[in-house]
């Protein structure tokens, strides 16, 4: 018999209430009051919770957050500041935004808490700039925590004073990248800075800055009130707790499914209603376009930070898309380097060159224009970029194409001859060119 792992709805348990982004709607269950226990604590024991708890950052990198928080130097006498990464714009990625927009008391919650730990008394919220009824939502439930007094000065007659400001980027997905976003807060062009020195060091106006992701930041109360040990408990040594796993593309019931980390992506298509009807899964990405592609094969894999790295890809932001047989991974690989190549910030030579030469070979591959030695070239200019580039986003153009010529290298070796099958890529070029202008 198989065993189905449950769905453990924490941060989505309440969003088919009508009011679940409303004030009332949070505190009827328990909402703000793990904030007398985080100050019953204080900041450093706060810390020490989150660290045992285990939880990792779910922006993709996984970097432990209880650890992060604690590089922030204490006693320097300089502005510390926490600032929450929602800019969610790469193509799959699709929890956070919904998750504002469902529970954005929790996020709230989290960012008071986490900014009382690492003693920051300004927060940020830099939220993409497509979504305007999220950054409504955002703000006008900033307003209702100010209003009852879980803003502002002296909380809950703690001695800590915390203000959030709602802030909104320009549509740009290098801006999600940590430095980049500080660039774009402080007024300035998007563009990546040096590392070292880290954010937590020399973040936001130089000051000592968290960058945490909304879904890590979320989590941060239900952790306060349930212990440690209670989240934990969940997942696996290296991946505890529980997250939001998105599934899109070719299945029945797409959406967003909060389980422990470990569930397997077969157990999730299960949960997302399997296959579309009469197709069958050609292959799929467990997190984000900035991570390889997998199979069939992979299904059983535990959907863990270590798992993932050891099949050959990465969990990412766990947001998977799956795509059946009617798809070219050519043709998809391609759209994906569009998007790279036009959100190319063109600060570093390898990946404002390297995402063009990868975007023009792929589409010759989509026409079946390309010849044999395209394919070392395509190879060549990936491993060019890979390591070499200043931040992650060009790291991240050349992530998928490697995987996929792995597992379907015959689907490129047709395109030296043979058009791909499906939509022409120039089409989808131009549609989202044309959309890009508006
Ligand atoms: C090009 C690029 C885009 C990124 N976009 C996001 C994003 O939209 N949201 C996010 O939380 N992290 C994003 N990241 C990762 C952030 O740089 C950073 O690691 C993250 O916000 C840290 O939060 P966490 O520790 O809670 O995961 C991006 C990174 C790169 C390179
Ligand atoms: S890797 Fe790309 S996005 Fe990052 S700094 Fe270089 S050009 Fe800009």
């Amino acid at each position: 018999m198989t065993m189905t792992t449950p769905l453990t709805p924490v941060l989505t348990a309440h969003w088919d209430e009508p009011d679940s982004y409303t004030l009332d709607g949070y505190q009827r269950h328990g909402g703000y009051t793990s904030l007398s226990q985080a100050f019953a604590l204080g900041p450093g024991p706060v810390i020490d919770l989150i660290k045992e708890s285990g939880l990792r950052g779910r922006g993709g990198a996984g970097f432990p957050t209880g650890m992060k928080w604690s590089f922030v130097p204490q006693g320097d006498g300089k502005p510390h500041y926490l600032v929450v990464n929602g800019d969610e714009s790469e193509p799959g990625a699709c929890k956070d935004i919904p998750l504002m927009l469902a529970n954005p008391h929790a996020l709230i919650e989290g960012m008071i808490i986490a900014s009382f730990a690492i003693r920051a008394n300004h927060a940020f919220v830099y939220i993409r700039g497509e979504v305007p009824h999220v950054i409504r939502r955002m703000r006008a439930a900033v307003k209702q925590a100010h209003d009852a007094g879980y803003l502002g000065r002296d909380i809950l007659g703690s001695g800590f004073d915390l203000d959030i400001v709602v802030t909104c980027g320009a549509g740009a997905y290098i801006c999600g990248e940590e430095t980049a976003l500080l660039s774009s807060l402080e007024g300035f062009r998007g563009h990546p800075r040096l590392k070292p020195p880290f954010p937590a060091v020399a973040g936001l106006y130089s000051c000592p800055t968290v960058v945490n992701n909304v879904e890590t930041i979320s989590s941060v109360p239900y952790i306060v009130r349930n212990g440690a040990s209670w989240y934990n408990f969940f997942g696996t040594v290296k991946s505890p707790g529980i997250k939001l796993f998105a599934v899109s593309g070719h299945v029945n019931n797409p959406g967003i499914f909060e389980a422990p980390l470990g569930i397997t992506m077969r157990e999730l298509l299960d949960y997302a209603g399997g296959i579309r009807d009469g197709h069958e899964l050609k292959f799929w990405l467990p997190g984000g376009s900035s991570v390889p592609v997998l199979t069939p094969e992979h299904l059983d894999v535990p959907m863990t930070y270590e798992d993932m790295v050891a099949a050959g890809t990465m969990l990412g932001t766990a947001t998977a898309m799956v795509f059946d047989e009617t798809v070219s991974v050519v043709r998809a690989i391609a759209g994906w380097l569009a998007f790279y190549k036009h959100e190319s910030c063109g600060k570093c030579t390898p990946c404002r060159e390297g995402t063009w030469w990868m975007h023009q070979l792929a589409q010759d591959f989509v026409a079946g224009k390309a010849t044999e030695e395209d394919l070392t070239k395509l190879e060549d200019i990936c491993s060019n970029i890979l390591g070499r580039s200043f931040c992650a986003l060009g790291d991240a153009a050349a992530t998928p194409y490697p995987g996929a010529l792995k597992y379907f290298r015959g689907e490129f070796e047709q395109g030296t001859h043979t058009p791909a099958a499906g939509l022409f890529d120039e089409q989808a070029s131009i549609v989202f060119e044309e959309v890009r202008a508006k």
